[in-house]
C-alpha cells in the first residue's frame, strides 16, 4: 500500500502543480502553452489510471475474485493489435518492431481479456527497457500441445539475481526505463499469475548485457478440455 501511494503521489502532485499553473498564469501563458500543459496533465492522469488499474488488478488475484473465461482465442490477431497499439510508442524511441510467425492463425484456449493484459505488459516492458535504436521481436510458433510465444529485446538483459525477483510483487530491478516511463514493478507479478490461471506458462531467458527474451506458452485449442 505504501509503494502504491507513494507511486500515485507523483502524478498527483504533477497535476496540482499544472493545474496551479494555469489558474495563476492563464492571462500571460499562450493558446498553446496551455494546451500542452493540459496535455502533461492529460498524461500524468494516464499514469495514475495505470497504476490503480494495476492495484485493482492485483487485488482480484489476491482476493480469487478474478473471473477467468477460456474460449478459443487467436493469439496471431491478438498479439498483432498489440504491436499495433505500441508502433507510436517504439516510433518514438526509434525502435523497430518485427512480428513472426509461420501459420496464419494460432488458436488457444484462453481469456481474451487476460492474454490482452499479458502481451501489453510484455510488449510495453521490450520497449519500454530498450535503449533507442533497437528492435523488439514478437514470435509465435505451435509446438505440439501449446502456443508458443516469445518476445524479444536487445535491452540491457537481466542479471541472475534480477532474474530470481522478476515475476514478485512491486520488483523494480537494475534496468530502468529509458525514456521516463513509468515503472510501478506490478506488470510482470501480474503476468504470472495470469498466465498461471490459464493453465500456461511464463518465464524469461536472459543474460545481462545481451537483452532479454519473455516466453509465454497457452494451451492450444485443439488440446485443452
Ligand atoms: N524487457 C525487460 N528488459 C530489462 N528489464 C526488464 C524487462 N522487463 C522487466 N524488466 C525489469 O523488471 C522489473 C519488473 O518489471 P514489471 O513489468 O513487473 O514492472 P515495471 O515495468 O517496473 O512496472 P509496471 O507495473 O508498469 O509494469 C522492471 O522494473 C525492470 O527493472
Ligand atoms: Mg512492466
Amino acid at each position: 500500500m505504501a509503494i502504491a501511494a507513494h507511486d500515485l503521489k507523483n502524478p498527483l502532485s504533477a497535476i496540482q502543480g499544472l493545474a496551479e499553473l494555469i489558474i495563476n498564469d492563464y492571462r500571460t501563458l499562450s493558446q498553446q502553452e496551455v494546451v500542452d500543459t493540459l496535455k502533461m496533465i492529460v498524461n500524468s492522469s494516464k499514469q495514475m489510471f495505470d497504476i490503480v488499474d494495476n492495484i485493482l488488478q492485483v487485488n482480484a488475484i489476491e482476493s480469487e475474485k478474478m473471473r477467468v473465461s477460456l474460449q478459443e482465442v487467436d493469439i496471431l490477431s491478438t498479439a498483432h493489435i498489440l504491436l499495433e497499439r505500441y508502433t507510436t510508442q517504439a516510433r518514438a524511441k526509434n525502435i523497430t518492431l518485427h512480428f513472426s510467425h509461420q501459420e496464419e492463425v494460432y488458436y488457444a484456449q484462453v481469456d481474451l481479456y487476460l492474454v490482452v493484459r499479458v502481451f501489453d505488459n510484455l510488449i510495453s516492458n521490450a520497449i519500454k527497457y530498450s535503449p533507442f535504436d533497437k528492435n523488439v521481436y514478437v514470435k509465435l510458433s505451435r509446438r505440439e500441445k501449446v502456443i508458443h510465444c516469445e518476445i524479444r529485446d536487445e535491452g540491457p538483459g537481466l542479471s541472475e539475481d534480477d532474474q530470481k525477483k522478476l515475476f514478485g510483487k512491486f520488483s523494480r530491478l537494475t534496468p530502468i526505463p529509458t525514456a521516463q516511463e513509468n515503472s510501478t514493478g506490478l506488470g510482470l507479478f501480474i503476468v504470472k499469475k495470469l498466465v498461471e490461471a490459464m493453465q500456461g506458462r511464463v518465464w524469461c531467458e536472459s543474460e545481462l548485457g545481451k537483452g532479454s527474451c519473455f516466453v509465454v506458452e497457452f494451451l492450444a485449442a485443439s488440446f485443452s478440455g
